[in-house]
């Protein structure tokens, strides 16, 4: 190879390099800017433990195809997970606007932004009828809230699982099929 050669390709490897430098700096900017965002919200972003998602999928182990619903999707780490792994099919609902662009830019690199539907909506508006699996991490003013209450029992079809992560939801106590303890906190599994 040609001095001339080695000096091109020396520039196109630099290019690379500073190109995802420069993804990984928006990335990590877009990021930072929705954990502002998050603080002014109903409920803040707080993640849920890999722990208690894998175990609330190990006692559902849901069938390809199936709907996932997430209210409160934040960076979307639940919903592409559920998405990727079990071939799901997600729709998630956040009232923060810069999440919806870090949970749609994480399914498109994870592959499977076809399979994942991001709304910026108030969880009070969501609709609940489609779900198999609804999936929610609300504080128990949110999850008790009259309108919500509604459409988990009216809208949401029999034998839809609804997952509470942290707080239980005390309508559906009769309900519970699985509770998974964490380090810190519980999930519950209800079915309707
Ligand atoms: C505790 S975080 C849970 C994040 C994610 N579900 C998880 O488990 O990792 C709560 C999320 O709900 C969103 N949120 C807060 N109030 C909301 C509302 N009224 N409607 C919909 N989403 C809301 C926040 O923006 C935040 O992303």
């Amino acid at each position: 190879m040609s001095m001339a050669e080695q000096l091109f390709l020396l520039r196109i490897v630099f290019l690379l390099v500073e190109l995802i430098l420069l993804v990984g700096i928006v990335w990590y900017c877009v990021y930072v800017t929705a954990l502002l965002v998050s603080r002014y919200m109903e409920v803040p972003f707080v993640p849920t433990d890999s722990d208690a998602v894998q175990a609330v999928f190990d006692y559902l182990r849901p069938q390809k195809g199936k709907r996932f619903l997430e209210i409160g999707f934040g960076d979307g780490r639940v919903i592409c997970y559920a998405v990727k792994k079990y071939g799901l099919l997600g729709h998630g609902v956040d009232t923060n606007p810069v999440f919806v662009h870090v949970a749609r830019m994480r399914a498109w690199l994870m592959g499977i932004a076809h399979k994942i539907s991001f709304e910026r909506k108030d969880a009070r508006q969501a609709s609940f009828k489609q779900a198999d699996i609804i999936f929610i991490f609300m504080l128990p003013a949110l999850l008790h809230d009259v309108q919500i209450q509604h459409g988990l029992q009216k809208q949401a079809k029999r034998g839809t699982y609804v997952v509470s992560h942290w707080y239980p939801i005390t309508y559906f106590a009769k309900q519970e099929v699985f509770r998974f303890s964490g380090k810190d906190h519980e999930t519950y599994v209800y079915k309707i």
